[in-house]
Parts: C-alpha cells; sequence; structure tokens
C-alpha cells in the first residue's frame, strides 16, 4: 500500500507527485521532442512512403520472439536469471545507466518510421495518433535518463533500486506506455520481465529491440510470452517480483491484488472522463477539443472523454450541438492505410459492455449521431453521440472504451463539477471557461489526477503534465508516469549511513 511505501521514503519525498518532491533535471537537460510537422512537405512523403507499407484490410497479428514460459520451472529459471542480472545493472550506477537510456532514447527516435509503421498495421493507429506517441517514449527515455541521476544525488539517504519489475502494458499505447514502464524501471535500476499485450505483441518487441540495440543487455530487459492463466497469475504473485506497472483495467488491477494482497503495484487503471463547458467559454476551440478527447484512436484510450456537460446557456441554446454534431459528422472514418482516415478502427469487434455503448440508449437518451457498423470485420465503427444522458445513469458512470460521447447538462458550474465527481473513476478531467474564478472553482473542487484547462483532455506531455489518477483510475503506490516521483516508487529508501 501507500503507507507502506511511505515508510521506506524519507520525509521529503512524502507527498503527493503534485508537489515535485525531486526536483527536476536542470533546464537544458531535458526538452519535449517535437512531433512530426505534416506542413513540411517532405514529411507528408515520408509519412505517405510509411502508409504505402500499411496493410488496407485487417489489423495484421504476428507472434514476436520472446522468451516463451510454458511450465513452472521455466517460470522460476526466468525470474531467477532476470533478477540477477538486475543486480549487475543496479552496480552499474546511474551515470552509466543513464548513458545507456539516453541512446535508447536516440534509438526510438531513429526507428520512429517503422514503429509508426507497425502501429498502424498492428493497432489500427491513424499517424497523428501515433506519431506523438513515439515522441512520448523518446520523452520518457532521456527524462527517465536524468531523473536516475536526481536519485542518487538526494542527501541523507540512499535509494537502492527493486530487483526485478514485472512490466504489463496495454494494447492501445502499445509503443508509450511499455516503452515508459520499462524505462521507468531500467532507470531505477531494477531488471524487467515486460510482457507485452497480445494484441499489439509486435509493438512491444520493437520497443524492447530498440533498447537492446541502445545496449541494455536482453538478460536485464526480458520480453515475456506467457498465457494469462495459471501460470500468468503465478509471475504475478511470484515473491521475486518487487514491482509490477500494470495500466490497465481497475478490474485487471484488483485482480492482481487479489493474487497477491501484499503486492507492490504501480497501477494506472480505467477513467470515465468528462470536459464541462460553461457559457465564458471559446465555443469553436470546445468543439474541437471535445471531438479530438472522445474520438482520437475511437475513443480507446483511458484518458479519452466520455461526457461533455454542458453549463447554463451552452445547455439551453443549440449552438454547441449544432456545432459539434457537424464536427463529429465529418470525421472520416476508415484504416489508418489512408491518408485521408481520422477515426480509424477498433483493435478487435466490441466486448459486450461497448456493443452496449454502441447500440443501447438508457432512459430519456436520444441519439444526436448514432453509430453504425461500417464493415463485416465488426471493428469499422462510425462515432456516436448521445444526449439526455441522466445522473447516476449507466452511460454516466461506464467506462465504454470506445468512439461514444454522452451529452449531460448542469444548471450550474458547482452542479457540473458534482456530476463530473460522482464518477467512481477519477483520471483525466477538463474545463472549457475564459472565467478566471470558474477556473478557480474547478481546479479547487474537480476529483482527477490530470486537469487541462481548455485544451483537449488526452495526450500528456512528458514532464510537463506528469500522468495518473485518483480514485478507482489509480492502485497501489507510485507517482506519475512522466512526473519527477515516478521513479521513486521503483525501489527503497535507507538512510545513507546503513549502506556501504
Ligand atoms: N498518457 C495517455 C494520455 O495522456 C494515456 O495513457 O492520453
Amino acid at each position: 500500500s501507500l503507507a507502506d511505501l511511505d515508510d521506506t521514503v524519507p520525509p521529503a519525498h512524502r507527498v503527493a507527485d503534485r508537489f515535485a518532491a525531486v526536483p527536476h533535471p536542470q533546464p537544458g537537460l531535458f526538452e519535449n521532442t517535437p512531433d512530426t510537422d505534416p506542413s513540411v512537405r517532405s514529411n507528408r512523403e515520408w509519412a505517405d512512403e510509411i502508409l504505402a507499407r500499411v496493410p488496407s484490410s485487417d489489423l495484421g497479428r504476428a507472434t514476436v520472439a520472446a522468451a516463451r514460459v510454458s511450465s513452472e520451472p521455466e517460470l522460476e529459471s526466468l525470474v531467477a536469471a532476470t533478477r540477477d542480472a538486475g543486480l549487475a545493472w543496479a552496480a552499474l550506477g546511474a551515470q552509466e545507466r543513464g548513458r545507456i537510456l539516453h541512446r535508447a532514447g536516440d534509438e526510438l527516435e531513429r526507428r520512429r518510421a517503422e514503429l509508426l509503421e507497425v502501429m498502424a498495421s498492428e493497432a489500427g493507429k491513424t499517424l497523428d495518433q501515433a506519431d506523438p506517441e513515439v515522441s512520448e517514449a523518446v520523452d520518457f527515455a532521456h527524462y527517465y535518463a536524468e531523473l536516475g541521476l536526481e536519485l542518487e544525488s538526494v542527501d541523507g539517504a540512499s535509494f537502492v533500486p527493486a530487483g526485478l519489475t514485472l512490466v504489463t502494458p496495454p494494447w492501445n499505447f502499445p509503443v508509450a506506455i511499455p516503452a515508459g514502464s520499462a524505462l521507468a524501471a531500467l532507470a531505477a535500476g531494477s531488471a524487467v520481465l515486460f510482457k507485452p499485450a497480445g494484441l499489439s505483441a509486435r509493438c512491444g518487441a520493437l520497443v524492447a529491440e530498440a533498447l537492446w540495440s541502445a545496449g541494455v543487455p536482453r538478460e536485464v530487459l526480458r520480453l515475456v510470452d506467457v498465457d494469462e492463466d495459471a501460470l500468468g497469475r503465478q509471475l504475478v504473485s511470484h515473491p521475486s517480483v518487487d514491482r509490477v506497472i500494470l495500466t490497465g483495467a481497475f478490474e485487471t488491477a484488483s485482480l492482481f491484488r487479489s493474487f497477491r494482497p501484499d503486492l507492490p503495484l504501480l497501477a494506472e487503471t480505467s477513467g470515465k472522463n468528462a470536459i464541462i463547458v460553461t457559457p465564458s467559454a471559446d465555443l469553436d476551440l470546445a468543439v474541437k477539443d471535445v471531438v479530438a478527447s472522445a474520438f482520437g484512436h475511437a475513443g480507446q484510450k483511458c484518458s479519452a472523454a466520455s461526457l461533455v456537460v454542458l453549463v447554463g446557456s451552452v445547455a439551453t441554446s443549440p449552438r454547441f450541438r449544432s456545432q459539434l454534431l457537424d464536427a463529429v459528422g465529418s470525421l472520416t472514418v476508415g484504416m489508418p492505410s489512408d491518408a485521408a482516415t481520422r477515426m480509424g478502427p477498433l483493435i478487435e469487434a466490441p466486448g459486450p459492455k461497448l456493443r452496449e455503448g454502441l447500440t443501447t440508449l438508457g432512459r430519456g437518451e436520444k441519439w444526436l449521431i448514432q453509430p453504425r457498423r461500417l464493415d463485416d470485420s465488426d471493428t469499422l465503427w462510425s462515432p456516436g453521440v448521445r444526449d439526455g444522458v441522466v445522473r447516476g445513469s449507466a452511460f454516466h458512470r461506464t467506462e465504454y472504451f470506445g468512439p461514444i460521447l454522452g451529452i449531460m447538462t448542469a444548471a450550474t458550474l458547482d452542479e457540473a463539477i458534482d456530476i463530473v465527481n460522482e464518477v467512481d473513476y477519477g483520471l483525466t478531467s477538463g474545463l472549457h471557461s475564459l472565467d478566471r474564478g470558474e477556473i478557480t472553482t474547478w481546479l479547487d473542487r474537480i476529483e482527477a489526477g490530470n486537469l487541462y484547462v481548455n485544451r483537449g483532455i488526452t495526450g500528456a506531455i512528458v514532464r510537463r503534465q506528469p500522468f495518473g489518477g485518483w480514485k478507482r483510475s489509480a492502485v497501489g503506490a507510485g507517482g506519475k508516469a512522466g512526473g519527477p516521483n515516478y521513479l521513486v516508487g521503483l525501489g527503497s529508501w535507507v538512510p545513507s549511513a546503513a549502506v556501504g
């Protein structure tokens, strides 16, 4: 639990991430990597070459070369060997590890085109969604490399790395999240067992290859293939696994905890995120940000906007809804191989919950735009917008993870905040308002880990917007990913005198 971890952390660090207890790297040591600028002609030509290699039909799944674990003795020897390799990695020191991780950032950048191609082919990401993900992965490498040095320079306490970290990322950010999780553990001096998500295993393998070719030993970063059955459970609950970094559903985190109640978990879990729009907002900007946040990557982001809460005259006048409908109606749905595609496919046919969200209205709701299945694969769905979502209803509280947005209304900003805070999750949240008083009220009252004012609510930027949730959007101990305290959760502190 967080309390247990806190006991190992010196007082200066016993604070939430938002207070930035570990200083950021010195200015100049870290700069965010820019995304590819599509207004440059040569960049568009480069993108066209990538898209020409992306299949135009179904998403392709590949098997990847990973350490296959199919028996208990294999599991035991893999865990023991990786843990042993971790000792040498820890002994290398932050300077040398940092050099390797900076090279990993350069390698990820060098492989940008290949990463984009596989993200489009395997995960259905359009290039405008995939490109920032590579930048984020590169940022994680350079940022955590610098933070690793900060850990070693804290006075009065020494940082002892976790020996072995298990990394279990999701399929929806198949490059940035595995890269970020593995790089964090490596920067903190731990060896990593990395089990990519089955639906985007090739993306995961590419990340591992980039890190290996930068000099991370294969024994220190192991790509693992293990079925999510009894053996998977055994791996998660193995006493030699010191940390588990999980990004996935809240239910998965709870399941992991049920395997091993004392599991040291850093989990970023589900979200049911809303953007509030008040009468003082720039409505054109609000529409643009709501559409991008709700339908980017077909809404398959824990950070996505699933609700927009319209306040006062924005709710009662037709303008916002009519602009929103024009914008959503103009989204071209298709495969990422087509440069005209604005919204790509679902990663697989909808499960029961998402299918219900795409097809079934709750009491008082009506479709402003009804989602439609566009092909036999059942993965291409047009975006949907439902109006009249009732407080406390299923749509108000359920995470669907797909291209459906619900509209709710409130008489006042306070009522809108109550509506948003009523859900069990608290990952991202947005406000569109140009009124300073409203912004202050919202910042004081809203319950979510990542707060965005007059901006979309997806696509957190490393260092500038450390990412992590509140309530059921986070389980276990941990600072925010891409923030100064994230590495702190990947080891423990002992008074300096006790070391060496
Ligand atoms: N970091 C992602 C975002 O901000 C979600 O995992 O959208």
